[in-house]
C-alpha cells in the first residue's frame, strides 16, 4: 500500500468475515477493513473467497457511488492481505437509530424511507446489495450511506432484488415493534427511486416471504 494506516485505535468491530478498525490515511480519517485468514476453510478456497469479496466490494462501492448512492470512497486496497482502506463516514448505523428512537417517531420513519430510496436507486442502476441489514447502512449528513457490498452483484435478476427486499423486511421484523409502518415507509422510498422495475421486485419479495414461511 502507498501509505501505512495509523495503528488501530480502540475502536474495533469484528464481524463474521472482517475486522474493522479506525485509522488515518494521509491525514484523512479512514477505516481499515481486513479479512483475516479463516483456518476452518481450505486455504485455496479461503484465499479465493477473500479476494473475490474484496474485489466485488471495491467495484460495487465505486459503481453505486457513480449512480448517486452514497458509499464510502475507497482510499486504498491490498489484495495480498485482503485489506481495504475506506473513507470514514460519521454517523450511527440505522440499527443504532432504530434502537435509540421510539416507534412512531417521525424521524425514524423518514430515515427508513431514505433507506428504501437508496436501495431503489441501487437496483435501478443494476446492482444488488446481498447483505442489506440495518448494520450495513449509516445515517450520515442527512441521508443514508450504504456499506458492505461484498456480497452484491451486477445486473441482478428479480430473485436477487427480491432477496434484498426480503432481508430488509426480516431485519425490521427483528428490530422493531412498529415493523409494518416502517416497511411501508421503506417501500414508499423504494418505489419512488425505482419506478420502472420496483413493482416486480416487490412482488418477488412477497413470493420469497411465502416460500420461507411455508418451507
Ligand atoms: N466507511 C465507514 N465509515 C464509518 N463506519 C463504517 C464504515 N465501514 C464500516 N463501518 C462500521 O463498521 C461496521 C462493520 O463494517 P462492515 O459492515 O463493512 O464489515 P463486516 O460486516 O464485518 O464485513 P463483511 O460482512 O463484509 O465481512 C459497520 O456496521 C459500521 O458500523
Ligand atoms: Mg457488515
Amino acid at each position: 500500500m502507498s501509505s501505512e494506516p495509523a495503528p488501530p485505535s480502540p475502536w474495533r468491530v469484528e464481524g463474521a468475515e472482517a475486522v474493522v478498525t479506525e485509522g488515518d490515511f494521509l491525514g484523512l480519517p479512514c477505516l481499515v477493513k481486513r479479512r483475516p485468514v479463516k483456518g476452518y476453510r481450505h486455504p485455496a478456497l479461503d484465499q479465493r473467497l477473500r479476494k473475490e469479496r474484496l474485489r466485488t466490494e471495491v467495484r460495487l462501492l465505486a459503481e453505486a457511488r457513480r449512480a448517486g448512492v452514497r458509499t464510502p470512497v475507497v482510499l486504498d486496497l491490498d489484495l495480498a492481505s485482503s485489506t481495504l482502506v475506506l473513507e470514514r463516514l460519521e454517523g450511527p448505523t440505522l440499527a443504532e437509530v432504530l434502537e435509540r428512537t421510539a416507534p412512531g417517531d417521525e424521524e425514524r420513519g423518514a430515515k427508513v424511507e431514505r433507506w428504501g430510496h437508496a436501495l431503489g436507486r441501487l437496483h435501478a442502476c443494476g446492482i444488488s446489495h446481498g447483505d442489506l441489514t440495518a448494520s450495513n447502512v449509516l445515517w450520515c449528513e442527512g441521508d443514508v450511506a450504504l456499506l458492505d457490498l461484498s456480497l452484491g452483484s451486477r445486473a441482478p435478476g428479480l430473485e436477487e432484488m427480491g432477496v434484498d427486499l426480503h432481508l430488509v423486511s426480516e431485519d425490521l421484523n427483528t428490530l422493531c415493534p412498529d415493523r409494518e409502518a416502517l416497511v411501508q415507509r421503506f417501500v414508499r422510498g423504494y418505489r419512488e427511486a425505482y419506478p420502472s422495475g420496483g413493482e416486480a421486485a416487490l412482488l418477488r419479495a412477497k413470493e420469497i416471504e411465502g416460500r420461507v414461511r411455508y418451507a
